[in-house]
């Protein structure tokens, strides 16, 4: 039997994944969003949420290394990056790229902050951190938004014009969450990434240029 758009989308990106030595076909969410927003512009310091198995760490390394090259100019610039990434799950290891064990909403893990970047000096923070669904759309929703407002939070981590990235799922809460971001960025914007499954209410905030 022949398969739907859909699984033939999800099966493309899960191959090209594989061919390609992404852990995971969320990459392309990823890529995705910078091909929309360019948020890699500048990143040189980065966190990243709810990172295992690990592709969007590697996407990211990926755009911090290309910009280390890029961005020898008299503006904002470095000559190194720092890449951290956070699950409740294991994460294998990635050279170069910090990881931790941790719920993100552990106040521990503003400490691991702290030691691990300097004062303010995020560029960008990406989250793709997701509650386990219990199949209850209103409870989950709401449970996502709580999650997602705790990273709200962790903005004041950001660098002044740093960005912020975040999965939501559409529902009730979303207009309200939508109004939350514009109180810290300049800029937000929804997207649905062409590789997110079509069937998924998953969709993505991105905030830009942190008042
Ligand atoms: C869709 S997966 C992320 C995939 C990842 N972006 C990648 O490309 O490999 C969502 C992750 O969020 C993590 N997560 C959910 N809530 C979390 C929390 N409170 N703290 C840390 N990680 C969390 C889950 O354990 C899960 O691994």
């Amino acid at each position: 039997m022949s398969k739907n758009p859909q699984e033939h989308g999800q099966e493309y990106h899960y191959n090209k994944a594989k061919k390609e030595g992404y852990r995971a076909r969320s990459a392309y969410k990823l890529i995705d969003l910078q091909n929309r927003f360019n948020i890699f512009k500048r990143s040189f310091y980065i966190l990243d949420l709810g990172s295992a198995p690990g592709s969007w760490l590697q996407v990211a390394k990926k755009y911090a290394e290309d910009n280390i090259g890029r961005y020898k100019d008299q503006y904002y610039h470095r000559d190194h990056y720092k890449i951290m990434g956070v699950d409740t799950k294991n994460i294998t290891p990635i050279e170069g790229i910090k990881v931790i064990k941790m719920d993100l909403t552990n106040p521990q893990f503003k400490n691991e902050i702290e030691t691990y970047f300097n004062e303010n000096q995020i560029d960008l923070i990406i989250s793709d951190a997701s509650i386990n669904k219990s199949g209850n759309k209103f409870s989950d929703q709401s449970r996502q938004v709580n999650l997602c407002l705790e990273i709200i939070k962790l903005s004041k981590y950001l660098r002044v014009r740093g960005s912020l990235v975040v999965k939501l799922f559409q529902g009730a809460d979303f207009d309200n969450f939508f109004k939350k971001m514009k109180e810290t960025f300049v800029i937000v914007k929804s997207f649905k990434p062409r590789a997110s499954n079509k069937k998924s209410n998953e969709i993505y905030l991105i905030g830009l240029k942190k008042k």
